[in-house]
């Protein structure tokens, strides 16, 4: 299974699927209900004002169901994404479903593209993953870029100076104009992943996915560009990605749910497109769960690696939704010594710069169950003996609250583990036998 189709019938299966039949516009609407059902159930609507197909948001937005998706238990993310970079397998070529409509000249007014916040500039596209090669026709890269629709075949889209601008900048050194690009949406939670890891430069993270799906990957070649695409994908742009033009782009809720600022950005003209009959929009609300777990996850596998040059055992690394994915971080794992805490905590920032607030506990501590993360607190910190404070850092350009210009900020680390052989600081279990254990667990699941 490596469709988001497939994927969607066995989410519904599972009662994490809610279908929205009343009408509502891409305009506001949609974005409105995402937000109502914001890290909870994928959210498919049935009847898309102004158009006659489907739009599906929320698809990736809870930790349990992309671990569902990936079929890896928590303890095991990491060495699995960490794996898939490592030993990516290259894709299977050929036909799929993404071909069975091929349109020429597309506008943009043809998908209902979702205007989400009161001062957007526009329509944003914003579950597009951008494939591109390089000039040299073997360095290829896959990632999520934001695009803002500008006119009927014209979208500025935001590139971080990454991958893809490395790519941009060795075509343009090669003396092209352009770029060819595909922009993928509709994909299977895997390929959501893969795109958001960092992934050596050359290496496709199509490939990447590959490993997560078990090998069983297809990608298919565009019809009116140079450019790859999973032939299962339920939408795919095509376009020409300019090299020597800019527009302005933004402001746009980013991660952070604030404005991020306008921008010089580049530009995409659309050449053609290929779907299924009847394909699925799928929708990403910025600054949404889905984004916060998207962006964080990756950094979560670096804090990981981190962290176990310096201890042993990392039970579990959580960058909060409520940071925003990015500017706080709590990590699980066993202590062994006094001083283990503030070496993991120094780990931690080490690995994540624009992480802000990070937050150690025990193993016995679920670090992605915020109230118990919020008792170890509560019972294991002291103030005076177990804050870690460094002021005058770099921090994130995301966080107002730094001097953003100069990405100056404070970094506090909190250790809320408890003292090494003092007694008083665990939670007594009640004694029960497996039988009631099962009896208990049969009722609260079904009660959920
Ligand atoms: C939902 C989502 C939206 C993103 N939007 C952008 C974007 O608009 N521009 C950008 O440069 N990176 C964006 N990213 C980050 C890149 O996808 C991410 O940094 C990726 O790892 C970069 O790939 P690279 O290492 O191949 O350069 C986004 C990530 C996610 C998960």
């Amino acid at each position: 299974m490596t469709d988001l189709r497939d994927y969607i019938e066995r989410i519904e299966g599972e009662g994490e699927l809610v279908r929205i039949g009343e009408r509502l516009s891409p305009r506001f609407e949609i974005p409105a209900a995402l937000q109502r059902f914001d890290g909870g159930k994928a959210v498919l609507f049935e009847d898309v004002d102004g158009y006659d197909v489907k739009v599906v948001g929320g698809v990736n937005g809870s930790r349990s169901r992309l671990l569902k998706a990936l079929e890896v238990e928590p303890g095991g993310l990491y060495t699995r994404l960490q794996e898939a970079v490592r030993d990516a397998i290259r894709c299977g070529m050929g036909d799929g479903p993404v071909r069975e409509v091929v349109v020429d000249e597309p506008r943009l007014n043809d998908f209902p593209v979702l205007t989400h916040f009161e001062e957007d500039p526009g329509p944003y596209i914003t579950s597009g993953v951008v494939y591109a090669r390089g000039p040299d026709g073997r360095a290829e890269n896959v990632s999520f870029h934001r695009l803002l629709v500008i006119g009927q075949d014209r979208m500025a889209i935001r590139v971080v100076p990454r991958q893809l601008y490395r790519i941009m900048q060795m075509s343009r050194e090669a003396g092209l104009s352009s770029l060819d690009v595909s922009i993928s949406l509709g994909l299977h939670p895997a390929i959501c992943v893969a795109a958001a890891l960092p992934a050596p430069f050359g290496t496709s993270e199509f490939d990447v996915a590959n490993n997560l799906l078990g090998g069983e990957l297809r990608l298919t070649e565009c019809e009116h560009v140079d450019a790859l695409a999973p032939a299962g994908a339920e939408l795919v742009l095509e376009g020409k990605l300019r090299l020597d033009e800019t527009v302005a782009e933004g402001p746009f809720v980013d991660q952070s749910g604030t404005y991020d600022i306008e921008r010089q950005q580049p530009v995409v003209e659309l050449v053609g497109a290929m779907h299924r009959e009847g394909y699925i929009y799928q929708a990403l609300l910025p600054s949404g769960s889905e984004h916060r777990l998207l962006m964080g996850m990756p950094r979560e596998v670096r804090i990981w690696e981190y962290v176990r040059n310096v201890v042993p055992t990392v039970k579990g690394v959580n960058l909060t939704v409520g940071g925003m994915g990015w500017l706080h971080c709590v990590v699980s794992f066993e202590k062994f010594r006094e001083g283990d805490p503030k070496n993991v905590l120094m780990a931690v920032f080490a690995a994540h710069p624009s992480l802000k607030h990070a937050v150690v506990v025990d193993s016995d501590i679920d670090p992605y169950d915020m109230e118990q993360v919020e008792w170890a607190i509560a019972t294991r910190f002291r103030g005076d003996e177990d804050l870690l404070v460094v002021p005058h850092v770099r921090v994130s350009s995301l966080d107002p609250s730094s001097d953003q210009e100069k990405e100056l900020g404070c970094k506090v680390g909190v250790d809320a583990t408890k003292p090494l052989g003092k007694r008083g600081f665990d939670k007594p279990g009640i004694p029960v036998s497996e039988e009631v254990r099962r009896l208990l667990d049969r009722y609260a699941s079904a009660s959920r």
